[in-house]
């Protein structure tokens, strides 16, 4: 799709999902996958400023107005907030903002329910409006007057208009849907919808049984009577309002982010929703200094907190095939975000898994990341399911059409075909991958590529590649110099230890560890070669499965010709003696921590085995070295109390070569 087509659709999908949320208080997406499509739009929008569109949803502030109530013009736009995501985000917002003023911040909690300025003359309450488009909102005064945590009469007799959020607290939603549970009524589908709702409805007597409750967070032209916005809060305390206690005094960006991890924790244990912080600058005579956007005032942003589950749509079930042949089928998401990343697919690992929690495209499911990495389908929101099909697994490959086949006893399905182009090119990935044979500049785009035009159908060709130098330089998005750079990395490849090279080779079961402790035991793929099964299962940690896998592979002709190749190729099949028993790292164990510039963790861990040293995780009096890179935190705090020598990375390399 071309990046008009894909903004056009966008905004429309956003605005969609506008006038379902504001208009109709039907939600079609979650928060989190709505904040993903805007994100999207905006960067989009960013790059490519020749589409822009004053109509785009990026610049207008709310959704539209009902016809229901009175529409009142606000006295000034009530604006939204820009959104950060992570710490790295808000340290931006910061450090922009402290390029024109003193870093002095207030930091709150972003309750999620829906805005309302309120106007009061003389002490009175005369006005209550919702946001609606930013510019008119809707006359919700009759409403808001149920509400009994706002004020009817102020402490004092001043004209003031005030801005905050309504919202329904736990206890109060769980009663409301309670009710409409036992009527049979359509339940709400979290509490600010609810909130929503209610402040829709025309007969405030129902409004007034719903428990609603308020913040109050700003005052419109607070000059008047205050400076900053700390003292602004308890002003409003001052005059009978309700403001939420947490609001906190920062004035560094660590400050603040400490802040908001405090509300991280403590909004779980909360009887409300909140859905982030905001933070806000304090001195109000900077924020004309620090300006606004369309849609925005730049002195101000919200950290939206991460959700570790969000929910979203399963568009479609597609399958992957590993370099194993086996069957991964994933799910194709609505893009949404999770723990700070967007997702938009996610793996539903086998037909099992899937028949066990019946999921089906269309499904509304949510999803989490596993191990905090890999997004995964945790559920099925039934209560919105449409689709009445089943899901079916497919009967063969997807990409070579050979028909499946299910192992006894395994809940995967694999392709059978030796030949299948995802499975080759899959080998290959695993082959060149950083974890394996690490070669820079070979990864899945350009062995896809490679793959097409037929320069590489096996791992063995990748070492007769040097021989089509000037084929390569021709293709499209190569050119001599990164060609040159692949094949170095080639090169260079040949040098990586044995038990790498075995590992590459993506003999089933297996991995890094069991190839380190296979190429240890047996020092040379000769040794291997002679090796009976029993001697291979006789190995301390190896079992069967491990050792028929590895003892039928070596019987395999193919097999045996690759690895003739790639011996002759120069690539170790053997344990490189080095005289290690000398060096200083020889017998130590070492801590890593921190960030390094020059060495992966994985990397620096090999060269400290490979020197005859051991890495572990924890620091402790055992611990003879610490090798620290940037932004060490508690490990490095530790090894200094206990004495431990420390080691930074220039050291440690000068050291790796001594
Ligand atoms: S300040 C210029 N403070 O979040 C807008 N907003 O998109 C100033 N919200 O519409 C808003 N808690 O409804 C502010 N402590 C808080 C808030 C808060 C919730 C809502 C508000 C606003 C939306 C931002």
């Amino acid at each position: 799709m071309d990046i008009k087509t894909k903004i056009i659709e966008l905004r429309q999908q956003i605005d969609a999902a506008n006038q379902a949320y504001h208009t109709l208080d039907q939600p079609l997406i979650s928060d989190a996958a709505y904040d993903a499509l805007m994100n999207e739009l905006i960067e989009l929008e960013t790059m490519y400023p020749e589409y822009d569109d004053p109509s785009s949803p990026t610049k207008k502030i709310g959704g539209q107005i009902l016809d229901k109530f009175e529409k009142v013009t606000h006295t000034t736009p009530m604006m939204s907030l820009s959104n950060v995501f992570n710490r790295e985000e808000l340290y931006k917002f910061v450090e922009r903002v402290e390029e024109v003023v003193t870093s002095d911040f207030v930091v709150e909690l972003k309750i999620d329910g829906l805005a309302v300025a309120l106007r009061y003359e003389e002490g009175i309450l005369i006005q209550a409006a919702t946001r609606g488009n930013g510019i008119i909102g809707e006359d919700i005064t009759n409403n808001v007057k149920t509400i009994k945590s706002i004020p009817l009469k102020l402490a004092k007799p001043i004209s003031i208009e005030v801005r905050g959020e309504i919202f329904m607290p736990h206890k109060s939603f769980h009663r409301l849907n309670q009710v409409r549970e036992n009527n049979n009524e359509s339940l709400f589908a979290n509490p600010r919808n609810a909130a929503a709702g209610t402040m829709r409805q025309l007969d405030s007597q129902i409004v007034a049984q719903r428990g609603l409750d308020v913040y109050i967070y700003a005052i419109v032209d607070p000059l008047q009577y205050v400076t900053n916005h700390y003292d602004a809060l308890n002003f409003l305390k001052s005059l009978g309002f309700k403001v939420n206690p947490y609001a906190t005094l920062a004035n560094n960006k660590e400050a603040i982010y400490a802040a908001i991890e405090t509300f991280d924790n403590l909004r779980k244990t909360l009887p409300y929703d909140t859905d982030g912080a905001v933070i806000k600058v304090n001195p109000y005579d900077k924020y004309d200094v620090i300006g606004y956007t369309a849609k925005s005032p730049k002195w101000a942003t919200a950290y939206k907190f991460q959700a570790e589950i969000a929910e979203t749509t399963i568009t479609s079930i597609t399958f992957q095939v590993g370099r194993t042949g086996v069957i991964t089928p994933v799910a194709e998401l609505e893009p949404v975000v999770v723990s700070g990343t967007t997702v938009s697919r996610a793996t539903l690992h086998n037909e099992d898994y899937i028949k066990l929690k019946d999921i089906r495209i269309n499904d509304q499911v949510r999803i989490h990341k596993a191990g905090e990495i890999i997004p995964e389908v945790i559920d099925v929101v039934m209560s919105q399911r449409i689709n009445q099909q089943p899901f079916e697994m497919i009967q063969s490959c997807p990409i070579c059409q050979t028909p499946l086949r299910r192992l006894e006893g395994e809940a995967d399905h694999y392709c059978m075909n030796e030949s299948c182009d995802a499975k080759m090119i899959g080998q290959m990935i695993h082959f060149a991958s950083r974890v394996a044979m690490d070669i820079d500049g070979l990864g899945e785009k350009v062995i896809e590529i490679l793959y097409e035009r037929g320069f590489i159908k096996t791992i063995t060709d990748i070492y007769k590649l040097s021989q089509y130098q000037e084929s390569l330089e021709t293709l499209p998005g190569f050119g001599p110099k990164k060609v040159e750079k692949l094949l170095l990395a080639i090169e260079q490849s040949k040098s990586q230890p044995f038990h790498k090279v075995l590992f590459g080779l993506g003999i089933k079961h297996i991995g890094a560890k069991v190839s380190k402790i296979i190429t240890q035991h047996f020092q040379s793929i000769e040794n291997m070669y002679q090796a009976s099964l029993e001697d291979i299962q006789n190995i301390h940690e190896i079992g069967p499965e491990i050792a028929n896998s590895l003892f039928s592979m070596l019987k395999k002709p193919d097999f045996v010709e690759m690895i003739r190749y790639l011996k002759s190729a120069g690539l170790n099949f053997e344990n490189v003696q080095k005289d290690i028993k000398s060096h200083a790292f020889n017998g130590k164990t070492f801590v890593l921590t921190g960030k390094l510039e020059n060495y992966s963790r994985d990397q620096a861990s090999d060269i400290i085995e490979s020197l005859g040293g051991k890495v572990t995780s924890s620091v402790s009096k055992l611990t003879d070295y610490v090798l620290a890179g940037s932004d060490a935190g508690s490990k490095l705090k530790k090894a200094e109390a206990l004495g431990i020598q420390i080691l930074d990375e220039a050291t440690f390399k000068d050291m790796t070569h001594a």
